[in-house]
């Protein structure tokens, strides 16, 4: 029991990791990060700075000045905000921007809970609990749309959106999300969030058993 008990969740935009995350850090007791919110921030507060999105040096700056009390604004939520966040997130400069912030949250002694692309790649690659969260563009579109009623757009926009989230996110070689090797596949497409949040507490009551004994 060296090193302490990290979840990274990770998966595709509206896949459920977020709600999972969340129920997972309630059930065990951890402060939970949503780290699609720092990639939001930054999208958004560029934008508000007047800086063009694919400018890698200005993103990377504002990305640089961020800190976890700037996090709080609702339209770091909005359907913009996904999209300059994917946009933004494409930068190498960005990405090591937020590196240590969120490599600082998941050496906490004890323990915490990370959602986003690249938690089990990347930020915490010897986390013992690791799951990739998925599942149809269509039934993610559905949810997204949902969430996003106040906003009033169409379902095939949504689905727009999420094929275009997904293809820049994931699409080539290096892209940040990707399946760790050692992450357990959880594919939400035919489960409500309670069956999904079940299977996600097997998943990591396993992974914790093993952590525990080694
Ligand atoms: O998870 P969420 O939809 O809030 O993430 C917004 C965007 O931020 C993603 O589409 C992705 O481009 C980017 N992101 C990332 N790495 C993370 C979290 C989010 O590249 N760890």
């Amino acid at each position: 029991m060296t090193a302490p008990f990290v979840i990274a969740v990770d998966g595709p935009a509206a896949s459920g990791k977020g709600t999972i995350a969340t129920r997972l850090g309630a059930a065990y007791g951890l402060p939970v990060l949503d780290t699609g919110l720092l990639y939001r921030a930054v999208g958004v507060l560029a934008l508000r700075a007047g800086a063009d999105l694919d400018d890698e040096a200005a993103a990377a700056a504002v990305a640089r000045g961020l800190s976890a009390g700037l996090l709080d604004d609702p339209e770091f939520r909005t359907r913009g905000a996904g999209e300059a966040a994917s946009r933004v997130a494409v930068h190498p400069a960005v990405r090591a921007a937020l590196l240590e912030m969120q490599q600082a949250f998941a050496a906490q002694a004890g323990g915490s809970v990370l959602d986003g692309r690249d938690i089990g790649t990347v930020i915490a690659p010897h986390a013992p609990a690791k799951l990739y969260v998925t599942a149809s563009p269509q039934v993610r579109a559905e949810r997204r749309w949902k969430q996003l009623a106040g906003e009033g757009v169409a379902y095939d926009e949504v689905l727009a959106d999420i094929r275009r989230r997904d293809a820049r996110d994931g699409g080539r070689e290096n892209a940040p999300m990707r399946q760790a090797d050692d992450a357990v596949l959880l594919d939400t497409s035919e489960m409500t969030i309670e069956q999904a949040t079940d299977a996600a507490r097997r998943i990591v009551e396993a992974a914790r058993a093993r952590w525990v004994n080694s």
